[in-house]
């Protein structure tokens, strides 16, 4: 009835020996057991650091995005230079994506965007800078299952964008703008080149956290890379440049929970769907995905996402992709989540 094989995979240093009980057809998914599963000084590090990258590839030709990324931004993403003695204000900038009530299970959906101003006393001009998908979220979240390419097919870059202007009504109205801090023209011009070098090393969006549970002392397996993680990212960088940060109110921000038991390493493209004894697997996969192809609207990602709860909830399976790797996650309750949870200034 089912074959087994087994395989040694060396990746980052990491020894995976995998037993794969590959099912007959009919089977609904492929079984895995991982004998051993860790970098070579014993333990698995959790959460699995994001990978970083020497510098941003192009994007695919196959990646057509239908809003254009940062329109108004330069486009070689040049940061103006400051006067060292500028006193720049900082706002917290956050306005809400869609808001969507499902039911008891998911709660109310308060999908937000964060991003940050800056505003010059010297020049008088102001300033938006934010993180985000090139091909929006549905692209960043689930892949493109193609019938000329075997692994699914990813469109999931995010990237900064820096523009002049703070469209003040746009997050007044539903959302926040509020003044956090002032920090120096030297203390912008310092963020801006870790801006650049940030932008060009970490260069794929991640919409899920993953972790054990939804208690206080839970284990984060993978955390989510996303607008909101930017601007944390940012303020983490002002506080070590000296930058004295406050808010008057709660600063909350979504979260998009993915709860499982320890995820197991698969494997990448090369070494799941280029290799016949894993061919269950690979068909898995693209099984898993077929049914979450992305979307164009928001409404469409919000139906995909309540499709994803339904089916993890069913066959507790998930094929997360991570550092352009997949993982199996042995899916458990409450499964899925959207959280909009105070995350403090630094
Ligand atoms: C998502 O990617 C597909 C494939 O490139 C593209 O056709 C589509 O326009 C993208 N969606 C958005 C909203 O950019
Ligand atoms: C970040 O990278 C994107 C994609 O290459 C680019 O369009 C953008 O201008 C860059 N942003 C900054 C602030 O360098
Ligand atoms: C940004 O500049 C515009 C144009 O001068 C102004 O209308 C707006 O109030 C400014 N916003 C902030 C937050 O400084
Ligand atoms: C704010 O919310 C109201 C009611 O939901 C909506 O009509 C309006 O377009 C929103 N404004 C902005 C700037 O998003
Ligand atoms: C979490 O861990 C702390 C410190 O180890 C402990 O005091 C606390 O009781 C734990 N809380 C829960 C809910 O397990
Ligand atoms: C903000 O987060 C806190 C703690 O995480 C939570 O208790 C509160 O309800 C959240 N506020 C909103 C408006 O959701």
């Amino acid at each position: 009835m089912s074959q087994v094989s087994l395989k040694t995979i060396n990746q980052d240093g990491r020894q995976t020996t995998v037993l794969a009980h590959a099912c007959n057809t009919t089977c609904l998914s492929c079984f895995l057991v991982l004998i051993s599963s860790q970098n070579t000084n014993g333990r698995r590090v959790w959460p699995v650091p994001y990978r970083r990258f020497d510098r941003r590839p192009p994007s695919d030709a196959y990646c057509q995005a239908l809003y254009p990324f940062c329109p108004t931004g330069d486009p070689d993403g040049r940061i103006p230079n400051m006067k060292d003695s500028d006193v720049i204000s900082v706002f917290r900038l956050q306005t809400p994506v869609w808001e969507f009530k499902y039911g008891d299970l998911l709660g109310k959906f308060h999908i937000m965007h964060d991003a940050i101003g800056f505003a010059s006393s010297d020049t008088g001009r102001n300033y938006t800078m934010e993180w985000y998908e090139l091909f929006q979220l549905g692209n960043c979240t689930f892949p493109h299952v193609r019938e000329d390419i075997l692994p699914p097919f990813w469109c999931n870059q995010g990237a900064a964008c820096f523009f002049e202007g703070i469209d003040d009504v746009h997050w007044k109205q539903n959302g926040t703008l509020e003044k956090v801090g002032e920090i120096s023209g030297e203390q912008f011009n310092n963020l801006a080149r870790w801006v650049k070098e940030d932008n060009e090393t970490g260069i794929y969006y991640e919409t899920w956290t993953v972790r054990s549970d939804p208690g206080p002392n839970s284990t984060t397996w993978f955390d989510s890379y996303d607008c909101s993680q930017f601007v944390h990212r940012t303020y983490r960088k002002l506080a070590k440049l000296g930058a004295k940060l406050s808010s008057k109110t709660q600063t909350n921000y979504t979260k998009i929970y993915l709860y499982s038991g320890e995820p197991t390493y698969l494997g990448d493209d090369g070494s799941i769907f280029d290799n016949p004894p894993l061919k269950t697997l690979a068909k898995d996969i693209r099984k898993f995905y077929h049914s979450f192809q992305p979307h164009q609207s928001m409404f469409q990602f919000i139906l995909s996402l309540i499709e994803a709860y339904e089916k993890v909830v069913l066959e507790k399976t998930f094929y997360f992709f991570y550092n352009f790797e997949y993982w199996h996650l042995p899916m458990k309750s409450p499964y899925i989540q959207i959280t909009y949870e105070e995350v403090p200034l630094p």
